[in-house]
């Protein structure tokens, strides 16, 4: 998968992707991310990219002009129809507290796409004509953040583990919260007693489908208890079957 990540501050990006599993998918080829600094597209002498909101008022606003060449520079040609082969063109997507919320069926069908270009404004947000070249905008929740680029990597972070090959045990990444609409079940690891409290005697017991039995059961409870309104989304008959048998 190719990232084109479109930013003014391309330096915020060294940290999270240069370490951990992010640095690995790229040294095995699976993403491949391209930090753009949108202030090299600007003509003016000083590089400035950003201005006075026409009407007044505080805060400055992104220009158009270098944010739109910096668009263009990565192959987009124009906005995507969704429903016509989007799969293989460029996808923008532009970081906006305005957006839609980001959660893990965004993420998944962001993984299945081929180019990714994320627009992170800054100030009080980008020239509002640039939304033309956008084709989505995703916020990371009620809360406004100086820049996309924490938002940004949020989203590279989430996908980039459900690409193949990215997680050594992909298994791992289907039991984990939200990917089938519920919470992970509870972990231990060693020692098997820890200041007097002891891991649950199943998960001792050797008896394979007891544990896996334990463990959808555990999840499902607990999903109950922190986020019954995840429940709530599991409507088809087989999954309320399956509760029921389960608690
Ligand atoms: C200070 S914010 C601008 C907020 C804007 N004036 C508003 O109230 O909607 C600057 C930039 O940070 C990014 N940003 C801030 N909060 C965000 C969020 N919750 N999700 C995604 N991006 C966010 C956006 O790219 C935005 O253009």
């Amino acid at each position: 998968m190719k990232i084109d990540i479109l930013t003014i501050f391309p330096k915020m990006f060294q940290g999270p992707f240069t370490e951990s599993l992010i640095v690995r998918a790229v040294k095995n080829g699976i993403l491949q991310i391209k930090v753009t600094d949108i202030r090299s597209f600007s003509k003016d002498k000083h590089k400035k990219v950003d201005d006075k909101p026409f009407g007044g008022g505080v805060g400055m606003v992104l220009k158009p002009e270098p944010l739109y060449d910096a668009i263009k520079s990565v192959g987009v040609k124009k906005k995507n129809n969704l429903y016509k082969n989007y799969y293989s063109k460029p996808y923008v997507i532009y970081m906006s507290p305005q957006g839609k919320t980001l959660n893990n069926e965004i993420i998944k069908k962001f993984s299945k796409l081929k180019h990714l270009v994320f627009v992170c404004g800054h100030y009080e947000g980008i020239d509002e004509r640039i939304i033309n070249y956008v084709d989505e905008e995703i916020s990371i929740g009620d809360y406004v953040l100086t820049g996309g680029e924490i938002p940004a990597m949020v989203v590279v972070d989430s996908l980039a583990r459900l690409l193949p090959g990215v997680v050594k045990e992909e298994s791992s990444v289907k039991n984990d919260s939200f990917y089938n609409g519920i919470l992970d079940y509870a972990h231990y690891t060693r020692p098997a007693v820890f200041k007097g409290n002891k891991v649950p005697e199943v998960l001792l017991s050797g008896d394979h489908k007891k544990i896996d039995l334990w463990r959808k059961s555990e999840a499902y409870e607990r999903t109950r208890k922190r986020r019954p309104d995840l429940l709530g989304l599991l409507c088809t008959s087989k999954e309320k079957n399956r509760l029921k048998d389960i608690i």
